[in-house]
């Protein structure tokens, strides 16, 4: 069936890259932004901007505290989605997974320590691989603020996290990262704003609307779209830019593009194939059938 035959591109694609949203984290219980009973639905999305984040950093952490508390308030961990893509990067020929989620659950099912210290990794594009594409070119500039390196197991796909890491803060004046969970029990008890050492503002290490991605993991998220031979957009709406443009960009290079997902997305119509379905379903299947020659 189209299963198999996508498993046979696979099998012969010199660079296959996911891209994944929320979706693929629901059946962890992580909620999905839209959709559904979608975290927007219960939050005012306007409260999370960098512009609110500058003008009422206090008011901006008190809100962010119960955000992060809805999204990932219970304990979950990484389901049969995220370790049948882990096992296409040991195994298989997956180079990245490019994703806009912050909940660090690639790195969990590749068994990478969420380290603010990480590994150069390769990628398709031999471009970068000289120095990961990584400088530190953060946008909007904020001083010294330093892109953390994407996270590689020995053998595994690189991953990408294009909207950072919502379990990290970075203080916007030096640029150090720390784990996020110290700071947001500060926030509970009335620290706000939180600050670190230096007296520099924390912010949530993601991109908040009104930021910038950075420009060299988005030049290099664009060169893999474009390697790719195989691109798989897996659990994503597709509407927010400029990740919803990659799969367009694989598609124009030539790319198989297969769309994993329970509803329809605006980037159906550029792909080979759409499965209307369950990501815990589609993507197991998929790993088997890769491995199974
Ligand atoms: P969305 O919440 O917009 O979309 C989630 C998608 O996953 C929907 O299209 C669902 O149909 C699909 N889905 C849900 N459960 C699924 C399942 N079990 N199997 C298959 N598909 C499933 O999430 P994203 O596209 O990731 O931005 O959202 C993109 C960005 O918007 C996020 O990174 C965040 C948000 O505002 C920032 O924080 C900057």
């Amino acid at each position: 069936d189209d299963l198999d035959s996508l498993a046979r591109d696979i099998r012969e694609a010199a660079c296959v890259v996911a891209l994944t949203g929320s979706g693929i984290s629901a059946p962890s219980g992580v909620p999905t932004f839209r959709g559904a009973d979608g975290v927007w639905d219960h939050f005012d999305e306007g409260q999370f901007t960098y512009g609110r984040f500058q003008r009422d950093p206090a008011g901006f952490w008190r809100d962010r505290l119960e955000l992060q508390r809805a999204l990932f308030g219970s304990s979950y961990r990484p389901n049969v989605a995220h370790e049948a893509l882990a096992r296409l990067g040991r195994t298989g020929p997956l180079e990245a997974i490019i994703t806009q989620n912050t909940d660090g659950l690639h790195d969990r099912a590749a068994n990478v320590q969420n380290d603010v210290n990480r590994s150069v990794d390769n990628d398709c594009d031999r471009e970068y691989s000289e120095d990961g594409g990584r400088t530190n070119q953060t946008e909007p500039a904020e001083s010294g603020e330093t892109e953390p390196t994407d996270p590689q197991n020995a053998s595994g796909a690189s991953i990408l996290e294009l909207h950072g890491n919502a379990h990290r803060v970075v203080c916007v004046d030096c640029g150090s990262r720390t784990p996020a969970e110290p700071v947001l029990d500060r926030v509970d008890d009335g620290d706000v704003p939180p600050r670190c050492d230096c007296g520099g503002l924390y912010k949530p290490d993601v991109v908040l609307f009104g930021q910038q991605l950075s420009k060299p993991t988005l030049q290099r998220a664009r060169s893999l779209a474009r390697e790719s031979d195989v691109f798989l957009a897996i659990g994503s709406s597709l509407v927010v830019e400029p990740a919803a443009s990659l799969p367009r960009v694989a598609a124009r290079s030539g790319a198989t593009v297969a769309v994993v997902n329970l509803e329809e997305t605006p980037v159906d119509r550029h792909a080979s194939t759409v499965y209307r379905a369950d990501v815990t379903e589609i993507l197991p299947r998929l790993a088997d059938l890769v491995e199974s020659v």
